[in-house]
């Protein structure tokens, strides 16, 4: 079947929903999401959205802030641009519903995280994502031009090598016209043309054993964009979460969310001592990158398990009233915040990497945007300030929505574009050749590709890595395709451009710190 509209969103995490909303002032949407319309990272968002409010923040600190957190490799003009919009991007929020802690004054109640010098994150209580999620979703189920396809899978954009011509990484133009779909109901791969498609698919966390992010997280629109020798670029940048609660078995890993150690929570090894002072003169909200290899080191200096996170001498009302859900959801496990430590670990989190893209959220494909975390844009550089990923998801929709309507009035279109092609192909025999792999991967990754790197085990990580690619091949060429094997299909490619990335950076620099190059001051190879 092919289906044709103006404007394709694949993905409805806070960047995909609200592109659609936006662009559906200027023609039809199709707005695919392989999970339900409600499960994305952005449900899951705790801390908040950060941009400046009130005085004594102001642009410049906001500002100053992300490029110290980035460690040397943000791009400053997309740091003024990101951080000088977001406020009238909230602002947009707000007006489609989404509504923000007020204090007894009617000000935003402001939280504060690590690498913030100022009280700047807008918040709803301790579930800021699921109240964003919510009141998107709202808005596009309302919205008469937008058409929403749950549990549709994309599996590759479409371009001109699907006419058969040759396409070179990089080229300048390359074109997408579209996506070949998957419905996981029927599991038929249908042809979406369209005149703009924006990527918004998300993050990676599933690479990892240990992952604040749901399942959804598997990297596949970097995946897709790099078969189609799209650029990608800082993947070796991978945000690990200082405070994940310890829970063995637990996946996702539920989020102890920063704004806790704001609020003046405490970590302190097993014995009771506190350790972020020896490490950093911010302490507790010192950057992310340095919070979690702090943490790191002194499990495994001390071969222990997990750290602690301290609350019980903060006013006990206000920590219930601030962080309810983190109070019930430790309280099940009988664990209270008001007096017990909080066991905590790090986890992987954010991809701070991914489809690089321009100014206009523009990728290197004509006609394809790119816009959430599954982009690249500049803001976070080596590491990215804890609550700036959802204040550049609206301001980098909002710039892709007004290039792709110009756009779209421009170009028609494509013609003869083949349908999927499942000739000869079969069921697997044996899921577990799946699933194992996967698990692989992400032993593979945890090992050797986490905190703390080394040549070696990124050596390794890419031989091990390179069999387990081999094979899912072969069987991807023969199977019928379902989500399980795209997406690790997805995740090996995405594992190697972080391997691949990590590899040829010698020197160690916000989120990538290697025994081998441990100082800064060195180019990537790649
Ligand atoms: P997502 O919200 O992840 O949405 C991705 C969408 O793409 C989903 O709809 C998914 O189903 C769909 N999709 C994926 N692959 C396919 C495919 N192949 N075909 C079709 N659909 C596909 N950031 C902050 O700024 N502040 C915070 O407080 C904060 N807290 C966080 C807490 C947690 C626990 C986590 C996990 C992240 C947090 N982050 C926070 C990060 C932030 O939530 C995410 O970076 C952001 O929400 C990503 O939004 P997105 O729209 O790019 O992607
Ligand atoms: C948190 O609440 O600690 C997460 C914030 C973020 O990832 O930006």
């Amino acid at each position: 079947m092919v289906r044709k509209t103006d404007f394709l969103v694949i993905g409805a995490g806070i960047a995909g929903l609200s592109y659609a909303l936006k662009v559906a002032e200027h023609g039809k949407v199709i707005l695919i999401s392989k999970a339900d319309l409600k499960e994305a990272n952005t449900k899951y968002a705790q801390g908040g959205i950060a941009a400046v409010t009130y005085q004594p923040d102001n642009y410049e600190k906001h500002i100053q802030d992300t490029l110290i957190a980035g460690d040397g490799l943000c791009n400053k003009e997309v740091v003024e641009m990101v951080v000088r919009e977001a406020p009238n991007q909230i602002k947009q929020l707000i007006e489609w519903g989404v509504k923000f802690d007020q204090n007894e004054q009617g000000k935003y109640d402001l939280g504060r995280e690590g690498g913030h010098s100022e009280y700047r994150v807008l918040h709803h209580k301790d579930n800021t994502g699921e109240e964003i999620q919510n009141s998107l979703v709202r808005q596009v189920k309302a919205h008469p031009d937008i058409e929403i396809l749950e549990h549709h899978f994309a599996v590759d954009i479409i371009t001109q090598h699907h006419l058969g011509k040759l396409v070179k990484r990089s080229h300048k133009d390359t074109e997408c016209y579209g996506a070949y779909v998957l419905d996981l109901k029927t599991d038929q791969v249908h042809t979406f043309l369209s005149k703009t498609t924006l990527m918004a698919t998300g993050g990676t966390g599933n690479l990892y054993d240990t992952t604040t992010n749901p399942k959804i997280a598997t990297g596949d629109g970097i995946a897709m964009v790099y078969r189609a020798k799209g650029v990608i670029e800082n993947m070796e940048f991978i945000q690990f979460h200082p405070t994940s609660l310890y829970n063995p078995g637990e996946r996702p890993s539920f989020l102890i969310t920063e704004a806790l150690r704001g609020f003046g929570a405490i970590l302190k090894t097993t014995d009771g001592k506190e350790f972020m002072s020896k490490y950093d003169p911010r302490g507790c909200l010192a950057p992310r990158d340095i919070v979690a290899r702090a943490i790191d080191h002194e499990m495994k200096i001390r071969g222990d398990d997990f750290v602690y996170l301290d609350c019980s001498h903060l006013n006990e009302e206000k920590l219930k009233e601030h962080f309810p859900n983190i109070y019930q959801k430790c309280l099940s496990l009988n664990i209270d915040i008001t007096k017990d430590p909080i066991p905590v670990v790090p986890a992987a989190h954010y991809m701070c990497g991914g489809i690089k893209v321009d100014m206009n959220g523009k990728s290197s494909i004509n006609r394809l945007y790119a816009a959430g975390e599954v982009s690249s844009t500049g803001l976070h550089g080596a590491n990215r300030l804890a609550s700036n990923s959802l204040s550049e998801a609206v301001v980098y929709a909002n710039k892709a929505a007004k290039e792709s309507i110009q756009i779209a009035q421009k170009v028609s279109l494509q013609e003869n574009i083949p349908e999927w092609n499942a000739h000869g192909t079969t069921y697997p025999e044996e899921m577990i050749m799946i699933t194992q792999n996967y698990k692989e991967v992400q032993q593979i990754m945890s090992n050797y590709v986490g905190i703390v790197r080394s040549n070696l085990r990124l050596e390794r990580a890419l031989r091990r890595l390179e069999i387990i690619f081999k094979e899912t091949e072969e069987l991807y060429e023969k199977s019928v395709l379902s989500q399980k094997l795209c997406e690790l299909r997805n995740l090996i490619n995405v594992g190697y451009l972080i391997i691949k990335m990590a590899k040829s950076l010698h020197e160690s620099r916000g989120l990538h710190y290697t025994i081998d190059y441990p100082k800064k001051g060195s180019v990537s190879e790649f």
